[in-house]
This record gives structure tokens, sequence and C-alpha cells, in this order.
């Protein structure tokens, strides 16, 4: 079952193997739970809840749950595992077209492009003004990463060539951070140290119970005066009211957001900011990703089905649970 849709690339590759049934992109929630009964195989995307009611609409024939996606925040762990269903993700596959927006819009932020671009499109343009919409360049700047993974670690390499000085947080100490901050100059630092001194803030961290509203109303109040945001994570990790409040003010100078709470942000008071730069959560879509994308998260649904090891896998234990040799 697919819950959405599939590049023409999946279908061949999920339907010359498999029964495929297709969903759309506005696929009504009710026909979801209908149309997955007795499904294999559920490729879902982070659109589309995953959790006790969609699992038990599919029934115990359903062995994985594939996101078309790296983030997998919309799929309930606890009862996937509960059930022994398999749960994949596309680690990678997005890595450096997320990180290329991020800088795109850290930048468009920085030298206010939304702006200029509605001023000249509303004929407001009067010529060329060396007092007009004055920008701020990332040389020099401080650019906090609020997260080294894959995606916080390549924006640090894209933006090494503009000269900035870069702070890091992190939860965890792997090689691969270390590594990275070594080769790449960067200062480990607090949340609250982070966000004191950077002019530039970008937001690289899984959407949990433990970063949901992690920018809250009291971290943004820790923001250096005149910071910007940059959000390519996931809009709940930003309180959003709060965000208002400090853009209204110019408490903050700017967010680029390419996620929001509620998508599409429809009736959002920050459509109606000019300091913010908006993007329709497409950080990770390219056509050269999309089609990894494709290719990484339909192989896994067919690995996981013909009992092989699968690129993905966020919870291994599922594989040994006996839904997955047939025996439930
Ligand atoms: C997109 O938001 C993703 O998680 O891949």
């Amino acid at each position: 079952m697919i819950a959405r849709r599939l590049p023409a690339a999946g279908r061949d590759l999920l339907g010359e193997r498999f029964e495929l049934d297709e969903g759309e992109l506005g696929l009504d929630r009710e026909e979801l739970l209908r149309r997955v009964r007795g499904a294999a195989a559920l490729v879902a995307d982070p659109t589309v809840p995953v959790d006790a009611e969609l699992l038990d609409a599919a029934g115990p024939t359903l062995r994985i749950a594939a996101n078309f996606a790296v983030g997998y925040d919309n799929i309930d762990l606890d009862e996937c595992r509960k059930r022994g269903v398999v749960v994949t993700n596309t680690p990678d596959v997005l890595t450096n077209a997320t990180a290329e927006l991020a800088v795109t819009l850290m930048l468009a932020a920085a030298r206010r492009v939304g702006e200029a671009e509605r001023v000249v499109r509303a004929g407001r343009w009067a010529g060329w003004d060396p007092a007009g919409l004055l920008g701020r360049e990332l040389s020099g700047a401080t650019v906090g990463i609020v997260g080294l993974g894959r995606i916080g670690t390549r924006v640090a390499e894209l933006i090494q060539c503009f000269g900035p000085e870069l702070l890091y947080t992190s939860r965890t100490t792997r090689s691969e951070t270390i590594w990275a901050e070594w080769r790449l100059g960067l200062e480990r630092v607090g949340l609250d140290e982070l966000v004191a001194r950077s002019d530039f803030v970008t937001l690289h961290v899984q959407l949990t119970l433990e970063t949901r509203h992690l920018v809250d109303e009291e971290l943004l109040a820790r923001f250096k005066a005149g910071a910007v945001l940059v959000n390519t994570s996931r809009g709940e990790v930003v309180d959003e009211d709060a965000l208002v409040s400090a853009l209204t003010t110019g408490a903050l100078r700017a967010a680029a957001l390419d996620v929001f709470a509620r998508e599409p942000p429809v009736g959002s008071p920050l459509l109606e900011l000019p300091n913010v730069v908006l993007s329709p959560h497409i950080a990770g879509m390219t056509a050269d990703s999309v089609r990894e994308l494709t290719r990484q998260a339909l192989t896994s649904v067919v690995d996981v089905l013909a009992g092989r090891a699968a690129v993905g896998v966020v919870n291994p234990d599922a594989l040994a649970h006996p839904r997955q040799r047939g025996q439930e």
C-alpha cells in the first residue's frame, strides 16, 4: 500500500514484484484505513501518521512500514515494535539536498532576498539605493548548528567558504562528530551558549519528545539580539507562537523556514511577516535526491519482504518478531 504517490521509477520497481495499491497526495485517512487492510508493506511519508489505528487497520499481514523520508517522527515506533512491524527510513540520500537548502535559506534571510524580490515585483523599487535593504554577510558572522548529524555536518562543510565562526551542539559524542569538529574547526558548546553567541542558528535535530519546542519562548529570549533562525528540520521543534513574537518585536532579525507546525501553514501569522523567508518543505527534494530516495525506500521494502538485510532499518528488534517469519 502506497499511502500517497510514488515517482514512476518506484512504481515500476514495486509493480514488477507486488500487487500495488497507490493512494494520492490528498488521500483521506478513512480511505487509507480501509485500503491498507491486508497489506504486507506500507510506504508512508512524514504527512502520514503511522499509529496504532493504522497498524490495526492493516492487520497482521503488515511486515514493513517504509518511510519515504529520512525523518520518521510520523511513525509510532512503540506500536510497530509491539506488532513486529519493521520501520525503515532513507538515511543519507537527502543530506546534501537538505544542507544546500539550509544554506540557501540562511543566505536568503541574511541578504533579505524575499523582501527584495517582493519590492521589485510590486514595482516599489524606485532605483538603486545604497541605504536600501541592507543585509549582513556570513563572513565574520557566528553560525550555530544545532545537531551535528549528517545534515548539520554537511551545512558546516558548505558554509566553510564564507568564513564564519562555527559553533555546534550535539547530544552525542560519536567519532564522526569529533572528526567533523577537528576537520572543520568547529567549537562545541551548550545550547544556551550557542544561541547567545550566534548570528545565525540552524536546526538539524530529529523531532522527538525531547526536541519538541526546543526553541521556545525561554530559549528565544537567550538568542543574540538580531539573530536569524533557520529551520529545515521539523516545524514542531520551534514554538511558532513564540517565534512570531520574537520576529514581531525585532528580538530576532529574521527566520527562514522550510517546515511548519502545520503544513501547509494556512492562516499562520508567519505568512504576514516581512522578515520571514518561507519554502514549502522542499529541503530534501531535488531530482537526484528523490531518485535515490525512491530507490532506497523501495529496495528496503523488497529486502524486508524477502527476509534479507535491508538498509535504513530503524527498529532492528522487529526483525526477530514471529510476524517476520509468518508465525503470527
Ligand atoms: C523530509 O522531511 C524527510 O524527513 O526526509
